[in-house]
């Protein structure tokens, strides 16, 4: 039967996993109240999310698209949206976080989950939309059209980074910069970020 003390939560991710680590660890110590990451779904083998989920004792889950669309020759990419929402659905999640996840999730998806998403993108609102967006921030600073960047954390729509936003979080762009002392502040807020939206949304203030 599934284990319904606290708050359930469902990582999605394809890289490194820094975001996850930082839900893992928040869960572990109280920051996030009263939850814990249920499942780790990765759509890439090597993601070291998959690593940090299995030393913290996570389920993994491996759901790659190449291989389900060879699997079921003959099915759009909506059909694995079904079928990964429908593996996801599985580990009853109170709330799905997209930390790092390189793959577009169609309505199809947000349309089959029991729960809101959310997602974090390295960008402001409406800024900077897409892959790359710390990298476009930092040479648009460069022309000298922008002085910061910054980080939300949003709900998802079938837009691409976009959505109901739930926090942000500005980050200056200095004169010294490089691209990776750049990256390297903008993980940081992100983690911090990510951790404070998360708790946000399982344990909102109550309202006297
Ligand atoms: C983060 O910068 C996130 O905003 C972007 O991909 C990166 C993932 O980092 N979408 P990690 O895998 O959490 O370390």
């Amino acid at each position: 039967m599934t284990d319904r003390t606290g708050s359930r939560v469902a990582v999605l991710i394809s890289g490194n996993g820094s975001n996850l680590q930082a839900i893992l660890d928040a869960c572990a110590d109280g920051t996030i109240a009263n939850a814990r990451v249920v499942g780790v779904v990765s759509n890439r083998r090597k993601a070291y999310g998959l690593v940090r989920a299995e030393k913290a004792g996570v389920e993994q889950v491996y759901f790659p698209l190449g291989p389900f669309r060879k699997a079921h020759p003959g099915t759009d990419r909506a059909a694995y949206d079904v079928a990964l929402a429908e593996r996801v659905a599985a580990l009853s999640p109170d709330l799905i976080v997209l930390a790092g996840w390189m793959h577009i999730l169609s309505a199809d998806f947000l349309d089959a989950v029991p729960c809101p998403v959310l997602n974090l993108h390295p960008a402001l609102p409406g800024a900077f939309p897409g892959t790359g967006a710390i990298a476009r921030a930092f040479e648009a600073a460069r022309a000298g059209k922008l002085t910061h960047t910054g980080v939300m954390v949003h709900h998802v729509i079938p837009e691409i980074d976009a959505g109901p936003v739930v926090a942000t979080a500005e980050v200056p762009i200095h004169a010294d910069d490089d691209l990776e002392a750049l990256t390297a502040r903008m993980h940081a807020v992100e983690h911090t970020l990510l951790v404070q939206a998360v708790d946000l949304v399982l344990n909102p203030p109550q309202v006297a």
